[in-house]
């Protein structure tokens, strides 16, 4: 089992879903958590289940997509604790218009969360790692920023827009021993998932689509993205792994 003892992390949207479950594990494993998240009182409540576990975390409110508050919360967040050495970038919104429903504020908001999101929290935290000369940054992509859908074009260009940004980085940051991987889950059951409409008479052909039959429980993917923020993942930059049940498996 991977430790993070001692180490400071943020998880960005910790307020549900994955980011509460990686936020939750994360702290399991010895992390300190800053819980980021837009919605006040979830950020809360994932800060305090944890500390009722013994564990310690606060929580960070701000919207992602607010370069200046994203920037101010998080250093304040951090600044009695002194160090970062985690910053997990979940935060996203789902919504799956074809493109002819798509709208400009729509497409605006969903490049606004997941990716300017992504980039100005990694930019806040950055001079930290690299006057430590450590950090793991993980993003948090799609199997649709992968290889697309056939709806929800926007997310699955932010989604991969992610990909470019983790292979980017990677290289970019090596030499500041900063490890850059993205994590690209399949279906997982959250909120995002659920809160769809229809979604009983859509699920049994979702889950047709995935060789093990089923979607994750959000603590499943929580075990990579654990992983990839350890010691263990020392020699892993630049990677995207895909806990999707076998939804896509890319061949050479
Ligand atoms: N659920 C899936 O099947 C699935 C599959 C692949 C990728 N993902 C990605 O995983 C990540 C987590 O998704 P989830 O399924 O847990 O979603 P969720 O909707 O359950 O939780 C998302 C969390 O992000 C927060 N959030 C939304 N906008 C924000 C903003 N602007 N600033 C800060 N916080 C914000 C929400 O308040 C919420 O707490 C997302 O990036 C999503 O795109 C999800």
């Amino acid at each position: 089992m991977s430790s993070l003892q001692g180490k400071v992390a943020i998880i960005t949207g910790a307020g549900a879903g994955m980011g509460k479950a990686h936020a939750r594990l994360m702290a399991e494993r010895g992390a300190t958590v800053v819980a980021q998240d837009i919605d006040g009182a979830r950020a809360e409540e994932t800060a305090r289940l944890i500390r009722d576990n013994g564990g310690t975390a606060v929580a960070c409110v701000c919207d992602v997509a607010d370069t200046a508050a994203l920037t101010s919360s998080l250093l304040a967040s951090v600044d009695q604790f002194g160090r970062v050495d985690i910053l997990v970038n979940n935060a996203g919104i789902g919504g799956e218009p074809l493109i002819e429903d798509t709208t400009e504020d729509y497409f605006d908001r969903t490049f606004a969360v997941h990716v300017r999101g992504s980039f100005f929290a990694t930019k806040a935290v950055l001079p930290m790692m690299k006057a430590r000369k450590s950090g793991k940054i993980i993003n948090i992509s799609s199997v649709w920023g992968m290889v697309g859908h056939h709806y929800a074009s926007p997310y699955c260009a932010a989604k991969a827009a992610l990909l470019g940004l983790t292979k980017a980085w990677a290289k970019e940051l090596a030499p500041w021993n900063i490890h850059v991987n993205a994590v690209a889950p399949g279906g997982v059951l959250t909120e995002m998932v659920l809160a769809q409409p229809d979604i009983e008479k859509k699920m049994p052909q979702k889950v047709a689509r995935v060789p093990l039959g089923r979607y994750a429980e959000p603590r499943e993917l929580s075990y990579t993205v654990a992983f990839l923020a350890s010691s263990e993942a020392d020699f892993i930059t630049g990677q995207v792994i895909s806990p999707n049940g076998g939804e896509v498996i890319v061949g050479i």
